[in-house]
């Protein structure tokens, strides 16, 4: 999905170096052309030969070392870049960008670049909290670099607190949604999305649930964020880490996700469910863990609230994006739903093929509106959350 996207990853001295590793070869497999800097400090921890290994390209350190190029090195690595990645990015770092210093290959590279750059800092949580590291963040986010904020946990120096360094995943997807992000067209505006499975309790130990895997809400949230928007995210059940940047709330039952989408839904440009929603929940959840009997058991059900529907029912003023996720006669039963719930676009999805649909990475759909169908081929989901936002912004 990146192929022909060159970024260059800044690589600083901290402990989480190590995360880097595993950064540079995930997006070696995305595709990306992948040029390393390192700091001094970095080589501390870690060799150039293990990044040099994993990026296939030489590894700069020295601004004054045995050029790599024909041409200088820090203005040609800041030229070819589509992106520049600091991961992890120290205080020190922080502080030069922040202060106009340009003593070392990286931070000059970083003074001459014009590519959009995304730091993820990550230190001790009191260095972390620091009010002038906290200055030179706010005022490096304020001349438009991009923060992917650390995560709060154990750090590996023994203390609690924020400073971790995010996992590599939600780094790359991050770095991939500012990317593909061409500019903030979304600024201004309030986009909530919902994503994952309902869970319909049974019984405390029980449930009935679906596959869905949470990612194509999830990678919605993360490229309207990239794209300036202000998101909230509804989040029914999902394994993956949320979304840096965007205001979260879990609602794991299709009644819980009514009410919380309902209630916030007033001041908001755009809906998008993309959660799996169970059409039907028990009858009645017992109290205790129901026992086995001899003999089949029934289960009598209720239908559960249609958000879409009741969305569409007394429409405001803002664009309503609903998901079919169909195994057959696909675009007939999108253009029925679009009709009957009153949305302005479905995206409908063929959950009949292996690779694509419900857990896969990637998903093949179809954007319909009143007017018109948008095809999107087999891509990652971040590539068609970009292009589904290309269609809601339309309509905005
Ligand atoms: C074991 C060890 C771990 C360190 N971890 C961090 C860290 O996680 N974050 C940080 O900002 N600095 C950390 N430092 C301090 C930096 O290495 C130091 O500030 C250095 O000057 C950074 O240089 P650079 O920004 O050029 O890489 C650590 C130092 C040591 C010795």
């Amino acid at each position: 999905m990146l192929k022909g996207k060159k970024i260059v990853i800044g690589v600083t001295g901290g402990i989480a170096v190590y995360k880097a590793v595993d950064i540079v070869s995930r997006l070696k497999k995305l595709g990306a052309e992948v040029n390393v800097i390192m700091t001094k400090a970095a080589t501390e921890f870690v060799t150039p030969l293990t990044f040099q290994s994993l990026s296939h390209n030489p590894v700069v350190v020295d601004m004054f070392g045995k050029a790599h190029y024909w041409d200088v090195e820090h203005i040609s690595l800041a030229d070819k870049a589509d992106l520049m990645l600091i991961a992890p990015a120290t205080a020190n770092i922080i502080g030069k960008i922040a202060n106009g210093i340009a003593d070392d290959m990286l931070s000059t590279t970083i003074m001459a670049t014009k590519a959009k750059v995304v730091l993820s800092p990550a230190m001790n949580v009191n260095m972390y909290n620091n009010p002038i590291f906290q200055e030179n963040l706010s005022y490096l986010k304020e001349k438009g670099y991009k923060v992917i904020e650390a995560d709060a946990g154990y750090l590996a120096c023994g203390y609690e607190g924020r400073g971790r360094l995010p996992d590599p995943e939600e780094i790359v997807n991050n770095a991939v949604a500012y990317l593909l992000a061409q500019e903030e067209d979304l600024k201004g505006k309030r986009i909530m999305i919902t994503a994952g499975g309902t869970r319909e309790e049974l019984d405390p130990v029980r449930y009935l649930g679906n596959n869905s895997s949470g990612k194509m809400g999830y990678s919605l949230a993360r490229m309207a964020k990239a794209r300036g928007a202000d998101v909230t995210l509804v989040s029914a059940s999902t394994e993956l880490s949320p979304p840096k940047g965007v205001d979260i709330i879990i609602a794991q039952s299709a009644s819980h996700m009514y009410k919380e989408v309902l209630e916030n839904r007033e001041g908001q440009d755009a809906i998008i469910m993309a959660a799996a929603v169970a059409d039907y929940r028990p009858k009645r959840r017992l109290d205790s863990k129901l026992k086995k009997k001899e003999g089949p058991l029934s289960l009598e059900l209720d239908r559960t609230e249609d958000i879409l529907a009741s969305l569409g029912k007394d429409k405001k003023d803002q664009v309503l994006v609903g998901f079919a996720a169909e195994s057959d006669n696909i675009i007939e039963n999108a253009e029925s739903k679009l009709k009957r719930k009153k949305a302005d676009l479905i995206v409908a999805n063929d959950i009949s093929k292996d690779d694509t649909g419900f857990s896969s990475d990637s998903n093949q759909v179809v954007i319909i509106s009143e007017d018109k169908e948008v095809e999107i081929p087999k891509s990652n989901k971040l590539v068609i959350a970009d292009k589904i936002l290309d269609q809601l912004n339309i309509l905005l």
